[in-house]
């Protein structure tokens, strides 16, 4: 049989100037919708917050589906409605969201259980056990990655294993911000970029790898279609146009996971730029003209959002949610700024003070599901401002990691453009500057992930004839920050000691694990 393409029945005509485009962030703590002009211009935002991921053990993280929906759908009524748009004015909307992430639907598309998220960290055993079946070098071999506990098949793993009643009804799964669309189009569709955190993607003929779904004994049929970030996939249907204001038929462009959405949303998708973004997770990220894999596997190896184009990128599990356990675990009435204000008065190196940011274990560099946080070198003359001053700067020596990775592959760095948290504070800039090493750059319209949808929309209905020329017309350097030649000298010398410690510590994090496995109830 003949699947007919959307391109068939989809109409490209861009509406009646002015029209414009819908960027919705399916995130962790909430989802985030813009509206922009054709010009790039953010016209309306909003953000609708999600209930916080439940931990119920150490490393587990479950959220609700279709909480995502609710609050994706308000966050596109917000926009409409704050803009003055009429829904006939919206020419496209895409999607970016949390990655990896395993939504288990039924024969009806409803959800069977929480989503066990992006940071989740409970398939060690999953994990093992492909590596045994598979072979660790024919999974990089088919998939371009390793198997790790955050990819979504480890994940449809443990729920085969652990709730087999439940996984007899699984027909489906899809991915954060695929479900969102699904509520929203009644299609299930997703789109290569995202596909590529699955570990059941052929990175690099970017369609699915039968050879592993055939592997691991999971039907092809689970899988959603797969589309290129930059097409129309599907469109709003009536259900969805009732939740969400939008109208029915407007088209919808497949979008991406958040790395490669924010990555287009800050014109990197060249080789020679690259983001560093602190968002919950940290993320290192450059755009590769070929699918190139770290032999160690301490790197992502995806399809970019662009055709023909891939990225690498390493991965802090716990960046600026290092900041936000030490602010709500040690002084939850104060906000962030104030929190910044304070580390102002510590120095480069913290006192002596480092941070592993090793919270929710780690990927980059270390692979380690078990790896614990750790405040090292504390002594009587301690002050706060150094503890707050060693996170910021703990964070910045995991993301330097990637670099130091990115060098030996010779995946060339020739600017750093800054996101997230990390963008947006000044001390924390700086401090990037003086742990990279390098000059880094901010950019004008700092709304990553969303924005990096809306202009990926706008290319799928013909605003702009590539994902490039859309970066190219949109996206411009804001602020340049120099490093300081001190701090560059004294950081350095911290990062070795940071380099040290995790080689140190590893034996005491897996003890300290094992005890909470023996412990909990
Ligand atoms: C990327 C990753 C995070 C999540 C959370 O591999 O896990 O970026 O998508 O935002």
């Amino acid at each position: 049989m003949t699947v007919p393409t959307y391109t068939q029945y989809i109409d490209f005509s861009v509406p009646q100037s002015p029209s414009y485009l819908i960027g919705v962030d399916v995130g962790t703590g909430g989802s985030r919708a813009i509206l922009i002009d054709t010009d790039g211009a953010i016209v309306a935002s909003a953000t609708t917050e999600h209930q916080p991921f439940r931990s119920a053990s150490p490393g587990w993280a479950d959220q609700d589906p279709e909480d995502w929906w609710q609050a994706s759908a308000s966050s596109i009524r917000q926009v409409l409605s704050a803009s003055g748009a009429a829904p006939e004015q919206i020419a496209a909307v895409a999607f970016a969201g949390q990655m990896h992430g395993a939504v288990l639907l039924d024969d009806r598309d409803q959800v069977l259980r929480p989503a066990l998220i992006w940071c989740d960290q409970r398939t060690q055993r999953q994990s093992d056990w492909l590596e045994a079946t598979v072979g660790r070098e024919r999974i990089i071999a088919l998939t371009a990655n390793p198997a790790l506990t955050n990819f979504t098949l480890t994940k449809l793993l443990w729920v085969r294993e652990n709730e087999p009643e439940l996984f007899q009804r699984f027909r489906r799964f899809l991915l954060p911000k695929d479900f969102v669309r699904l509520r929203l189009t009644g299609e299930h569709a997703m789109d290569v970029a995202e596909a590529s955190g699955t570990l059941l993607l052929d990175v690099t003929n970017r369609r699915w790898s039968e050879e592993m779904f055939a592997a691991c004994g999971m039907p092809l049929s689970c899988a959603p279609r797969l589309f290129e970030s930059c097409e129309v996939c599907a469109r709003v249907n009536e259900a969805g146009a009732a939740a969400t204001g939008l109208r029915p038929g407007t088209p919808v462009v497949a979008g991406a996971g958040d790395q490669a959405a924010g990555a287009v949303g800050m014109g990197v998708v060249r080789p020679g730029t690259v983001s560093a973004t602190i968002g919950t997770s940290g993320v290192v990220f450059a755009a590769t003209d070929r699918p190139a894999a770290d032999s160690l596997g301490r790197l992502h190896t995806f399809c970019h959002a662009v055709p023909d184009r891939w990225h690498v990128m390493g991965v802090t599990q716990a960046a600026g949610l290092s900041l936000r356990w030490l602010r709500d675990t040690l002084s939850p009435a104060q906000e962030y700024g104030a929190l910044m204000d304070e580390a102002e008065l510590s120095h480069p190196g913290s006192g002596e003070l480092l941070w592993l940011p090793y919270l929710m274990g780690e990927r980059t560099p270390h692979l380690d599901p078990e790896a614990r946080g750790a405040l090292i070198g504390m002594h009587a003359g301690s002050t706060r401002a150094d503890v707050v001053r060693a996170v910021l700067e703990g964070v910045a020596f995991s993301l330097r990691d990637t670099l130091e990775i990115f060098a030996g592959m010779r995946v060339p760095v020739e600017r750093i453009r800054l996101a997230g948290g990390g963008a947006r504070a000044p001390l924390w800039r700086q401090i990037q500057a003086d742990v990279y090493g390098q000059e880094v750059e901010t950019v004008q319209t700092e709304e990553g992930a969303a924005y990096g949808a809306a202009l990926l929309a706008g290319v799928g209905v013909k605003v702009w004839k590539g994902v490039e020329e859309a970066c190219d017309t949109v996206v411009r350097t804001a602020a340049r920050v120099e490093p300081n030649a001190d701090a560059v000298s004294k950081l350095n010398s911290q990062y070795q000691i940071y380099r040290s410690l995790y080689p140190a510590l590893k034996q005491t994090f897996h003890h300290l694990s094992a005890r909470e496995e023996k412990f909990s109830v």
